[in-house]
């Protein structure tokens, strides 16, 4: 999709698939500042930001740089899932070819939850399948890309895996698999956990309010939680963890 029409507003390229990355399109286009969102295309119906979208992958580094010489925008966000490591890479090493201003939206994480100390922190997901070795039926909320490791690990194993978008192979067996989004509240998890005789969680740290109400669930019922912490922010990129922080930056930056 082309950049949008009116050249005369500046332009900024906001790399999505967040709520805050769609909060953030809302905010941008109310001010006047005309956005292009873009989408990895993984999900099958996406939740569309206001503004234009384009969706699918830019062809690593170099093809988002060539996507921003092309098409210029005065700055880049990049507001992508904070488990989106590959994309964060490559968004540093596109701005840092094109000298287009990056900064990165996160959400803080939950490692200031009121119950993180309580938690199992690991720094990946081998490492959560360790942690969660004695777990007979875990809940596993990890995502589509972690999938691949329980199927290595734990294919015997009951195994509760919650989901966005199917499989593309079918489950083993003996897993569970729940397709849905959230937000999530505390008597739906608690239900869920309960019906389906969760004795682990196996979640990451995604941070914010839509998908938390699992942590207090798991306290409720004694269900011990392994947290995988997130990946470590690209060096040298401005880190924002909120919208308003976030269009001050903008702002700043289309000044110049
Ligand atoms: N990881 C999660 O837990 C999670 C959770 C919720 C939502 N999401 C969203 O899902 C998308 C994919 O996440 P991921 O973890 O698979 O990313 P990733 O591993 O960091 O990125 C893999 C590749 O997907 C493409 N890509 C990722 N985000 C993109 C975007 N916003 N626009 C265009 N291309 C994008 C890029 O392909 P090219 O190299 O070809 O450009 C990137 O190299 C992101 O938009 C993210 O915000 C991720």
């Amino acid at each position: 999709m082309s950049a949008p029409a009116d050249v005369d507003r500046p332009h900024v390229l906001v790399l999505g698939g967040t709520a805050e990355a769609r909060a953030l399109a809302a905010a941008l286009v109310a001010d006047g500042v005309a956005v292009t969102s873009s989408l990895a295309g993984r999900v099958s119906q996406p939740r569309l930001p206001v503004g234009e979208v384009r969706i699918g992958g830019f062809g690593g580094a170099a093809g988002l740089a060539a996507w921003i010489e092309a098409h210029r925008p005065a700055a880049v966000v990049d507001a992508t899932h904070p488990f989106a490591a590959r994309m964060s890479r490559n968004a540093a090493q596109a701005a840092a070819a094109t000298g287009v201003p990056l900064a990165r939206l996160a959400r803080p994480g939950w490692s200031g939850h009121e119950r993180a100390g309580e938690w199992t922190w690991v720094a990946d997901v081998p490492a959560a399948i360790d942690a969660a070795d004695a777990a007979r039926r875990p809940l596993v909320t990890t995502g589509r890309q972690s999938v691949g490791h329980y199927l290595s690990a734990w294919a015997h194993r009951e195994v509760v895996l919650r989901i966005v978008e199917p499989l593309t192979d079918p489950a083993p067996p003996a897993w569970t698999v729940l397709r849905s989004r959230g937000p999530y509240d505390l008597p739906g998890e608690r239900e869920l956990m309960r019906e389906q005789r969760a004795d682990h969680l196996v979640t990451k740290d995604s941070g914010g309010t839509f998908t938390a109400p699992k942590l207090e669930a798991a306290a409720e019922l004694g269900i011990p939680v392994v947290v995988v912490a997130r990946p470590d922010p690209v060096v040298g990129v401005e880190q924002r963890t909120d919208v308003p922080g976030t269009l001050d930056w903008v702002a700043r930056a289309l000044r110049g």
